[in-house]
């Protein structure tokens, strides 16, 4: 499927990673994009300022629950691709409150793929030869890795936490409706993103902003847990390729081939705000304290992307001390937007030890 003439339905859009995606594709192809997200605390249309005027650009705010809305929308703009970003993402506030992401996460995902049938089965041959739903996952339904290993497309599910779970049921949805119904669906699974937009409960922005606060920085259990890093622009380019040239009722794994512990990642934060800006009270490494640990912890994630980059030529071009020192910059730089989070209500403190076992 070539871009050119094409219109895309991004849900989630004004997310971290779907905000990543629409600026992609509008700098990058003349696709058209209609971003459907119904701005959960974790939206962000700050993110789109620079592409919001582009005539290329639709928004609608409306959940993916929302059945009846959707079907407008698949008529009024007829696209030729969907994107499934929306979700609720984030897994300490999944222990806390699944319910959302049963919502959203699954409920959702089966609502958008009775839309997207229902729309595909009333188009011509050669349109729905050419449609694509894209469903984005994560690494996380494959469950936890010991020291060795990797995830690859053949990794049976064992999802560990609510949001895996859900994210699970959500993936075995769209392979359902693939193999049911024959509606031409993808799902990629990559692995933990970074960079610019990321809201400040996930690791790496808690981290700097705490850190630039001169704030404890609370590592879980022994900081020793394993998470493969990925910058979101490498991830972004990876899913546009995925939706040109994937090939239908596949699955890709993506994934940065950077491996680091929490507690690495968390002093190599430390020494890129000391040089930026050192605090009077000495090294922030000081600051890291040692916290009790997220319930059902998985201790090591890791991808093996050899599919994506041997079939589909992408490879991650971000080495992660330089994408980090990037985002340790630009979080020192723009200090307005995460301020503006703060100020609506966000606590930055711990969240995900709930009612656990
Ligand atoms: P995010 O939390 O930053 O953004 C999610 C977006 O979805 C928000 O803009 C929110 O308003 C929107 N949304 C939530 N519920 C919705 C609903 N019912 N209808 C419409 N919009 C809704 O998430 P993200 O980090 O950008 O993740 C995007 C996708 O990628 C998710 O499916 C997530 O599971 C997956 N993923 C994320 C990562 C990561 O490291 N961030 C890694 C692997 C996979
Ligand atoms: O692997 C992909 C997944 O990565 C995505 O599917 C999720 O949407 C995304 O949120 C992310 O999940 P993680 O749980 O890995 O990300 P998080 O940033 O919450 O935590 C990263 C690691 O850091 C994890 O091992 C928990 C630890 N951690 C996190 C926070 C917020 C800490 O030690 N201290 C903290 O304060």
């Amino acid at each position: 499927m070539g871009l050119k003439e094409s219109t895309i339905f991004v849900t989630g859009g004004a997310g971290f990673i779907g905000s990543a995606v629409i600026r992609h594709v509008l700098t990058e192809t003349e696709a058209q994009i209609v971003n459907i997200d119904n701005l959960t605390y974790a939206a962000n249309l700050d993110a789109l300022s620079a592409v919001a005027s582009n005539q290329r650009y639709a928004f609608r705010k409306l959940s993916i629950c929302d059945g009846t809305a959707l079907r407008e929308l698949f008529l009024k703009f007829r696209p030729t691709a969907v994107m499934n970003l929306a979700a609720e993402s984030h897994v300490d506030r999944s222990i806390d409150a699944p319910a959302e992401f049963i919502q959203t996460n699954i409920v959702g995902t089966f609502v958008l793929l009775q839309e997207c049938l229902r729309y595909w089965r009333g188009l011509s041959t050669a349109e729905q030869a050419r449609f694509r739903l894209l469903h984005v996952s994560t690494d996380e339904v494959f469950g936890s890795l010991d020291s060795e290993g990797c995830f690859n497309e053949q990794t049976r599910y064992a999802p560990n936490s609510p949001y895996a779970a859900s994210k699970a049921s959500s993936d075995h949805l769209v392979r359902a409706w693939w193999h049911t119904y024959g509606l031409p669906t993808i799902v990629t699974n990559c692995s933990n993103n970074y960079g610019p937009y990321h809201f400040p409960e996930k690791l790496i922005p808690h981290m700097i902003i705490k850190g630039m606060s001169n704030e404890p920085l609370p590592v879980y259990g022994d900081g020793n847990n394993v998470r493969d890093w990925l910058y979101v622009e490498d991830h972004a380019r990876a899913l546009t390729l995925v939706l040109e040239k994937g090939v239908v009722g596949e699955t890709y794994a993506i994934g940065g081939r950077s491996e680091r512990t929490n507690l690495s990642v968390v002093e190599s934060i430390c020494d890129h705000l000391d040089d930026i800006s050192p605090a009077s009270h000495g090294s922030r490494r000081d600051l890291i304290t040692f916290v009790q640990d997220r319930p059902g912890h998985d201790r090591r994630y890791a991808i093996d992307c050899s599919k994506i980059e041997r079939e589909l030529g992408w490879r991650a071009k971000m080495d992660f001390s330089e994408g980090l020192a990037k985002t340790v910059m630009w979080y020192y730089e723009n200090r307005k937007w995460w301020q503006d989070i703060l100020n609506r209500g966000y606590r930055n403190t711990r969240l995900g030890l709930g009612e656990a076992k």
